[in-house]
């Protein structure tokens, strides 16, 4: 699904289900979860730091229904095919079962920590979040079911809860040692508000989202992106090697992110090997930018906070390695175009989204321009939208 794809009406999902399952529509509840962009902060969730995220307006729904027996049954509108299980299965890790092991690897930590489900249940689902395009589609999956799941059932799950339930079946049943970030922001996130949290402590702090006559433009670089995971995991044991050579050395921390960048200047040397100084120089940086770009925001200096859009890009590029041609050709192209005061890679970067904050004036000479030359160079088309904040996840039916 490309950005541009028509957006699912989630009133259709009530009706649709009825169709698929028979039985009355006021007994199916809808619960919402949205995507995220990462306003700056990028890679050190799982190193201790700070990042600054928001929910948008772009989301997935789950409609769902307990059954009678203990049947577990998935729909997706999108997705041919129906999955089936029985709730007393022990929802392992299947490569064949596609979508359904985030739904799973949900279930299965659910039943570990003592959920005791007396039936099964039914649901459907529908993402307006294009799949793998970086602005967390499997982690709006994986809470929103998490969510629509706790509430049927009366388990009344937290929401922090329901962020580390998301991210341990991101770990245990798809490879992925993701950090909380995407998780946390779309379990807590708030309309017209960002959230700095901070992943050492789990403390979080909401801001204002003022942007003014500015809006965030979300760019898709289409890109299919392969080796994106286990260059995920390459970056974090390279972080890992790092920290164990600073402590090791005598560095008295327990994650990069505890270090500011002057005492990093001190111990610099201490790691021995130009890639791994890098991988903690950008950390370092990047954790102080947050700072600087909450404040900004709240100062209301949208010019501050493009420029350090602009340096956390350049730093992701340069010193952590996770960008590409086609998240620096549409980065480039936006920071070059009229009314565009920065721009940045969003999310784990090797392909999928990036952000620009872009007057609303210019938005239309903006997407025009910024998709002409990355076709142009790419040779295939991004996909944009001008997004707004959204909800964490939510009841809506
Ligand atoms: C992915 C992960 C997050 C975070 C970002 C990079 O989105 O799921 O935990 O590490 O990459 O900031």
């Amino acid at each position: 699904m490309s950005l541009t794809a028509r957006e699912y009406d989630p009133r259709e999902l009530v009706p649709e289900f009825v169709r698929i399952y028979g039985g009355r529509g006021e007994d199916v509840a809808v619960f919402s979860s949205p995507a995220r962009i990462n306003i700056i902060g990028e890679h050190i969730d799982y190193n201790g730091g700070k990042v600054f995220p928001a929910a948008i307006n772009r989301y997935l729904y789950v409609a769902i229904r307990k059954r009678s027996d203990t049947k577990v049954v998935y729909n997706d509108v999108r997705f041919p095919g129906t999955f089936e299980f029985d709730i007393n299965d022990d929802f392992a890790f299947d490569k064949k079962n596609d979508y359904a092991n985030y739904l799973n690897g949900i279930l299965s930590q659910m039943k570990a920590r003592g959920c005791r489900f007396g039936c099964g249940f039914e649901i459907l689902m529908v993402s307006n979040v294009p799949a793998g395009g970086g602005i967390s589609s499997s982690s709006a999956l994986e809470c929103g079911f998490a969510y629509a799941v706790s509430e049927t059932f009366g388990f009344g799950i937290g929401r922090i809860e329901i962020a580390k339930l998301g991210q341990m079946s991101e770990h245990n049943f798809m490879g992925v040692n993701c950090g909380i970030m995407d998780q946390f922001i779309i379990a807590t996130g708030k309309r017209n508000f960002a959230e700095m949290l901070d992943c050492a402590t789990l403390e979080y702090e909401y801001a204002p989202l003022e942007l003014g006559d500015y809006r965030f433009v979300v760019m898709n670089t289409n890109k299919v992106r392969k080796l994106a995971d286990s260059k995920y995991n390459e970056r974090r044991g390279e972080c890992e090697e790092a920290l164990r050579r600073l402590r090791a050395g005598g560095v008295d921390i327990e994650a990069l992110c505890d270090m500011t960048p002057a005492r990093w200047g001190e111990v610099r040397g201490i790691v021995g090997e130009p890639v791994l100084e890098r991988r903690v120089t950008h950390c370092v940086n990047e954790n102080q930018r947050v700072l600087d770009a909450v404040d900004a925001l709240r100062a209301g200096d949208l010019a501050r906070l493009g420029s350090l859009l602009k340096e956390s890009h350049a730093s992701l590029r340069d010193d952590y390695e996770v960008t590409g041609v086609e998240l620096d050709t549409l980065a480039d192209s936006a920071c070059a175009q009229e009314g565009c005061l920065g721009a940045r890679m969003t999310g784990a970067g090797f392909g999928g989204c990036a952000i620009a904050l872009v007057h609303k004036d210019s938005v239309g000479s903006f997407i025009e321009n910024v998709q002409r030359e990355y076709s142009a160079k790419i040779g295939y088309e991004a996909g944009f939208f001008a997004c707004e904040s959204g909800d964490g996840v939510s009841r809506l039916i």
